[in-house]
Formats: structure tokens, C-alpha cells, sequence
């Protein structure tokens, strides 16, 4: 039986590629949500997510369809369609067919990452995909961190893993000194479970400062429960976007990509060996909790601690909603 009792369907922002791995041109095959999908970039840069199979006779764009221009051509027939999913040409007739249409899917490109729009009822976006930058209270842009590719980036594939055990290590104060090895727990300064989008602060240190001396912490923001974005302050300057997609009802993909800030006067166009080092100590915390997560059941009604209790209870509650109530969900 699958693991994962929660549904695997949430409504949401979800991480399908990084933006470098679909360069102009290209088309990309993915499997997410139980769906055959391909993401494919137009001549002028716009990415799409579409269904993979034409609505002629059903080929699978992914194998052998072409970019041209703003459409992507199926191999089969040659038949057309445009970035919303629609017939523009069949080439051996005079008209397009003009009622038929690919499923596509709402998409956003932010942070070097391609999001797309999942809801099991057909809705528009109603929130955005967390900005790793312009959310947070500063004005850092990327050009003040190196670049995170190739060596600050984590991706797993397959995880029996739900996103919403991402969202609850936020809450979840006591596994900090058991999992990522802190000296004491962190203290929570802001739970806001507000609206879709939710954010957590509290302060942290992952070395041994003692407990009245920690001048640390992280921010993070929560887009759904496909995408979180931190900023560390006081401790080495990292900002971190990780983003659970599932693949199935089972499985989920991870994609984990770390921002170093940049040494002062350092502008390389790349990863320094400080840049790179610094990274593989954050993405070593998050494999960490991964080592956990995939090997985790979920825990429903779970045996919490007083201290625990509500956390929990509000990141519960505001993943419920995440759930449309027509797949059995709103919990
Ligand atoms: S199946 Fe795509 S054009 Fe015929
Ligand atoms: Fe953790």
C-alpha cells in the first residue's frame, strides 16, 4: 500500500525543473501528479507545461515534438499548438481545429525554477511562488549570491515522501537537536498560518554558542506545500528553496537549491570552493531531514507534547486547506 495517507494531490506551486534544464527549444518529458507532462520553451523564452499526449490521435510530445517559433509541433501529424494549449494548424487542411485544446498548466518561472500550477478542480493561481529575494524584508537580489548551480543543488527522485512533511519540520522544534545536531532547540518568533502563503521565524545556532548568546536564525516562507524559501541571518548568509513535487500517489521528486552569499568584492560568475563548501554543509542539513522524511509514516491524530501541541495543530490546519474537499481531502 502506499505510505503517504494524506493525498497526494494537493492544490498548489510545484518545482518541475530548474530553468537551465529547458533551454530554448527544448522539450522536456515529466512525470508529475500521475500525468505524462512536458514543459517546453518558446523561441521568445516563455516556458509551458502541458499534457504530453497531442489531442489528435494521441502522440506523446515529449518523443520526437518540435519547438517552432511559439508552438510546439507534434511528430505524428505536424499538427500545431500554441503556448495555451490550442490548435493553431493542421498543415494539410485550411483551418485549425479550433475547438480542441492541450491541457496546460499555469506556470511561473522564479529563482532559476520552473513552477506549475496543480489543482485537482480546475482553479486559477490564487497565491504566488515565494520570491527567494523580493519576500524577504531586505533588498539582497541574487547578484549578491553566487550563482547555486551545479554544487549548491540537491534533487531526489522517487522519495516516499509527502509535502507536507516538509512543511512540518518548521514547526517541529525538538528534531533540530536530534537531526541537524544543535546544541540547543531553536525559539519560534513568528507563526503566521494565515493565508496560503505562511511564515515561520525563530532563532537558531548550529554551533556552540551558548543558548543566551544565540544571534541567529531563519525566516522562511511557505508557498503551499510545494515550495519553502529561507533566509539565514547571523550565521553564514544562505538562502535555500526546497520544493517537493509528487510524482504519483506514492512518490515525490525533491529539488533543494542553496544560495551562498557572496564574499565582499568576490563577483566571480561562479561557485567559489568557500561558496561550494558553505553549500554542502546546508545541503548535508537537508539530507538529513530528507534521511528521515523518506523513510517516515504519517502520524494522524500524532502523539504531540505539550510544547509540541500547537505548532502542529496550526500547520495542520493550514495544510488542510491545501486539500480540495473533492478528492476526499479537507481534512
Ligand atoms: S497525433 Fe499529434 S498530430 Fe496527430
Ligand atoms: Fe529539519
Amino acid at each position: 500500500m502506499a505510505k503517504p495517507t494524506l493525498s497526494m494531490e494537493p492544490t498548489g506551486w510545484f518545482q518541475v525543473a530548474w530553468s537551465h534544464e529547458v533551454a530554448i527549444g527544448d522539450v522536456r518529458t515529466m512525470k508529475y501528479f500521475g500525468r505524462e507532462l512536458v514543459a517546453w520553451r518558446s523561441a521568445s523564452g516563455a516556458v509551458s507545461v502541458f499534457d504530453a499526449y497531442c489531442e489528435h490521435l494521441g502522440a506523446h510530445l515529449g518523443y520526437g515534438g518540435r519547438v517552432d517559433g511559439e508552438n510546439i509541433v507534434c511528430p505524428f501529424h505536424g499538427w500545431e499548438w500554441n503556448r495555451e494549449g490550442r490548435n493553431v494548424c493542421v498543415p494539410y487542411e485550411r483551418h485549425p481545429n479550433r475547438g480542441r485544446r492541450i491541457r496546460s498548466y499555469p506556470t511561473v518561472e522564479r529563482n532559476e525554477a520552473i513552477w506549475m500550477w496543480h489543482d485537482i478542480d480546475g482553479r486559477a493561481p490564487y497565491f504566488d511562488v515565494p520570491d527567494i529575494f523580493a519576500d524577504f524584508d531586505d533588498d539582497k537580489t541574487a547578484a549578491d549570491y553566487y550563482p547555486p548551480f551545479p554544487d549548491g543543488t540537491l534533487y531526489r527522485q522517487g522519495l516516499e515522501l509527502h509535502p507536507q512533511y516538509i512543511m512540518e519540520n518548521g514547526v517541529d522544534f525538538a528534531h533540530f537537536t536530534y537531526v541537524h545536531k544543535t546544541p540547543f532547540v531553536p525559539e519560534f518568533t513568528r507563526q503566521d498560518f494565515g493565508g496560503p502563503v505562511s511564515y515561520v521565524d525563530f532563532t537558531v545556532a548550529f554551533d556552540d554558542t551558548p543558548r543566551d548568546e544565540i544571534n541567529s536564525g531563519v525566516e522562511a516562507i511557505n508557498g503551499g506545500l510545494g515550495a519553502a524559501v529561507t533566509k539565514s541571518w547571523g550565521m553564514v548568509d544562505n538562502r535555500t528553496l526546497s520544493a517537493v513535487t509528487p510524482v504519483d500517489d506514492s512518490t515525490s521528486d525533491v529539488r533543494f537549491t542553496v544560495w551562498i552569499g557572496r564574499k565582499p568584492g568576490d563577483d566571480r560568475p561562479h561557485m567559489t570552493e568557500y561558496a561550494k563548501t558553505m553549500a554542502s554543509f546546508v545541503i548535508e542539513q537537508f539530507e538529513a531531514d530528507i534521511h528521515i522524511w523518506a523513510h517516515q509514516r504519517y502520524s494522524d491524530p500524532p502523539a504531540l507534547s505539550g510544547k509540541e501541541f500547537e505548532g502542529f495543530r496550526a500547520l495542520r490546519a493550514w495544510a488542510a486547506q491545501f486539500y480540495p474537499a473533492s478528492k476526499g481531502g479537507g481534512r
